[in-house]
């Protein structure tokens, strides 16, 4: 199977090409041949440069792992997130559908209001609260209107050792400042991305056996945490790894720290869909808080 990867600089993407270089996919029997491509090897944008990429690579799968996830700078930049996490997302399911192409899109907690108070399943309504979340539920739905072989996979709160992220920045910020105040009324499940990545490649098989339940699902972390905890227990692995901690970690309310996008107050994930179809742990987000700091301090 030739699977392609878009978006390869992205953190997931760094997880994929890291993941496909090694071993660990080839305990399945079918080979798999990738491709990953970088914004500058392939702009989401570019439809013309998009159709061209099935022409000559003529992909059995594409792995979207490229958007705009610029939460907040996209409450001003509204056209271009939706350029991307729409427009260009319907064009892309398109020419699956066309190409007879499989889509493993990736989604996000976003597309949920925040009311509930149980981990969100994937039947339950949506209703985003940003221009990021509006514009991500958009191209689900288009990627469903398409009609093309897909699964969509919601994730929530990734974190690994690249690119920015929560972990990141609480490590930036514990370095240079005694004090740090970190929101503790939004909630959400944590995920590794190195544990997403691996989430995407288990789906392979079922792909290539042509015996793949379509659709969405969620994969996420076990447990729910708020910000602020999730940052107690990144402090608590990094101080034990020697690295410098903050001297004090307070809990704060949303009203306290105002962002331009809002975010849903509650947002975990039910992973079980995921988990049971795909025969795969969801994410273990703590035990990945310490594989991370490794490696960032290696
Ligand atoms: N991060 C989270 O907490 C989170 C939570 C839930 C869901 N998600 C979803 O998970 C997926 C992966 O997120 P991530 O954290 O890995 O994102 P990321 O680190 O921001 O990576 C996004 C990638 O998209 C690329 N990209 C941007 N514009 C592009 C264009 N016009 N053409 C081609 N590529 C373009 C970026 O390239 P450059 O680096 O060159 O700009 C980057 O490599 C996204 O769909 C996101 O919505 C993320």
């Amino acid at each position: 199977m030739k699977v392609i990867i878009l978006g390869k600089d992205g953190q997931l993407g760094q997880c994929l090409s890291e993941q496909f270089a090694s071993a660990e996919h080839e305990l399945h029997t079918t080979t798999y041949t990738t491709q990953l491509f970088a914004k500058s090897e392939c702009d989401l944008s570019n439809f013309q440069q998009l159709h061209e990429m099935f022409l000559t690579q003529a992909p059995d799968v594409i792995v979207n792992a490229a958007a705009y996830t610029a939460v907040d700078a996209a409450e001003d930049n509204a056209q271009l997130a939706d350029t991307l996490n729409h427009k260009a997302v319907s064009h892309l399911a398109k020419l699956c559908r066309e190409f007879d192409s499989t889509l493993i899109h990736i989604s996000t907690d976003y597309v949920f209001d925040g009311r509930g108070n149980t981990p969100y399943s994937e039947s339950e309504p949506t209703g985003p609260q940003g221009v990021y979340g509006v514009t991500k539920l958009s191209g689900e739905h288009a990627v469903t209107a398409s009609k093309c072989k897909h699964i969509i996979i919601r994730s929530a709160w990734i974190f690994s050792e690249h690119g920015s992220n929560f972990l990141k920045t609480m490590l930036r910020l514990g370095s240079d400042r005694e004090n740090i105040n970190v929101v503790n009324d939004q909630r959400g499940t944590p995920t590794y991305a190195q544990d997403l990545a691996r989430a995407i490649i288990s789906t392979l098989p079922y792909i290539a056996s042509d015996n793949c339940p379509w659709g969405i699902y969620h994969y996420a972390g076990n447990s729910i945490v708020s910000w602020f905890e999730f940052a107690q227990q990144i402090f608590s692995s990094a101080k034990s790894l020697g690295l410098k901690t903050p001297e004090k970690v307070s809990a704060i309310s949303t009203s306290e720290y105002p962002t331009p996008a809002p975010r849903p107050a509650f947002s975990a994930l039910d992973s079980k869909l995921f988990t049971q179809t795909f025969a795969i742990e969801a994410s273990d987000w703590r035990a990945a808080v310490n594989k991370t700091l490794a490696k960032i301090i290696q």
